[in-house]
């Protein structure tokens, strides 16, 4: 009998020219995915580019009506009107579609999946997986072991969101802006913020609704509850665009139905799955997006009482957004299937 797990996969990714889908393909070499067939898509802007995969030269093509033909595992990650259109055609030939876009997050039908905290999710998909947004992701990795020991009441997150969160026409923003302002010039206004990010913050993430809450910080809101499977939590959230390439910081305070001490939230994230502590009290030892650049883990540091809130405790939390926050999270979901 082969191993099913290991029967090598017909995989389509489509925005396979893309920051995340380019960490996609990096990922699935790196963990060894069995893929029998790559098909790698994208808009007809890039078709016909070539690039490597598993030391075989592989096309890009455009997506089309017959691009998911017999594939099994398409991952998607070419925005959300893209996955709108294409999903269901993806799911209808018979593959199971994992998306990166927010298009299916917060859809009823659609599980909403990280796999170190609601893995049996997956179970109830009818074709289409969502992924998270990148900020909720390493949130709620690091907040859901200390909620299933001490039952989280409440949470207040600011993030500082690297610019590779929006793609890349952002890096090379982030890159001329500082260009311009390192050699004393006005930085050329921007096509992807509504100011220019480098060396500055920008407190404004997707469009604000009518009561100036960030599309970004509802998201948080609303994933971190779907995917902890808690309706009713208190989420409070800033959502800020740090002038950073890759990586994003969160500050977090958490509150608890019962009390948690520093040294308990070390030891239960220790031993928590997709955690690496950092953590050091009165030292330099913290997470740092640079360090995390690249890398698969959530960092979390600066684990103390809070100031504020009696019995409530303050961290950081770091992680890649292209590969825990994207890439990494999508490909752990087709692993588990
Ligand atoms: N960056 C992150 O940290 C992150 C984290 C979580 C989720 N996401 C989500 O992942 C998606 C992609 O993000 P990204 O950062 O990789 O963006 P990106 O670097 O701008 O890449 C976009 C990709 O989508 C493709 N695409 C765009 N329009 C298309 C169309 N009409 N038909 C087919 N392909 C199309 C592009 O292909 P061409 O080369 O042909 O233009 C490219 O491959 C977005 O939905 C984003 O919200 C991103």
């Amino acid at each position: 009998m082969p191993d099913v797990n290991k029967t090598p996969k017909k995989v389509a990714v489509l925005g396979a020219t893309g920051l995340v889908g380019r960490e996609m393909l990096k990922v699935l070499e790196q963990r060894n995915f069995p893929v029998s067939e790559l098909v790698p898509l994208a808009s007809e802007r890039s078709a016909g580019r070539t690039f490597e995969f598993n030391g075989k030269t592989h096309t890009v093509r455009a997506v089309d009506d017959d691009s998911f033909e017999g594939v099994e595992v398409a991952l998607f990650s070419a925005g959300a009107s893209t996955s709108r259109r294409w999903a269901p055609i993806a799911a209808a030939a018979g593959a199971i579609v994992i998306d990166n876009s927010s298009a299916w997050r917060m859809d009823t039908v659609a599980p909403l999946v990280v796999p170190e905290v609601n893995p049996e999710d997956i179970k109830l998909h009818k074709g289409i997986i969502a992924n998270p947004n990148c900020s909720t992701i390493q949130a709620v990795v690091a907040l859901y072991p200390l909620h299933k020991k001490a039952g989280l009441n409440y949470v207040a997150i600011s993030t500082y969101q690297s610019v590779s969160g929006t793609g890349q026409e952002a890096l090379k923003t982030l890159e001329s802006g500082s260009r311009d302002i390192l050699a004393g010039n006005e930085p050329s206004s921007s096509l992807v913020y509504p100011h220019p990010i480098a060396f500055d913050l920008l407190p404004h993430i997707g469009p604000f609704d009518e009561y100036g809450i960030s599309e970004e910080e509802w998201k948080m809101v609303r994933e971190s509850r779907k995917i902890m499977h808690l309706p009713n939590l208190r989420v409070s959230c800033t959502a800020v665009r740090a002038p950073i390439f890759r990586g994003h910081g969160e500050s977090v305070v958490a509150s608890f139905d019962k009390p948690i001490t520093p040294d308990e939230v070390r030891k239960i994230l220790n031993e928590s799955p997709g955690i690496e502590v950092q953590d050091n009290p009165g030292s330099s030892i913290y997470p740092r997006p640079m360090y995390a650049a690249g890398k698969d883990p959530v960092y979390v540091g600066r684990i103390r009482k809070d100031t504020g809130i009696q019995g409530a405790i303050a961290m950081w939390v770091v992680s890649d957004n292209l590969r825990k926050g994207a890439a990494l999270n999508a490909v752990q979901i087709a692993e588990l299937l």
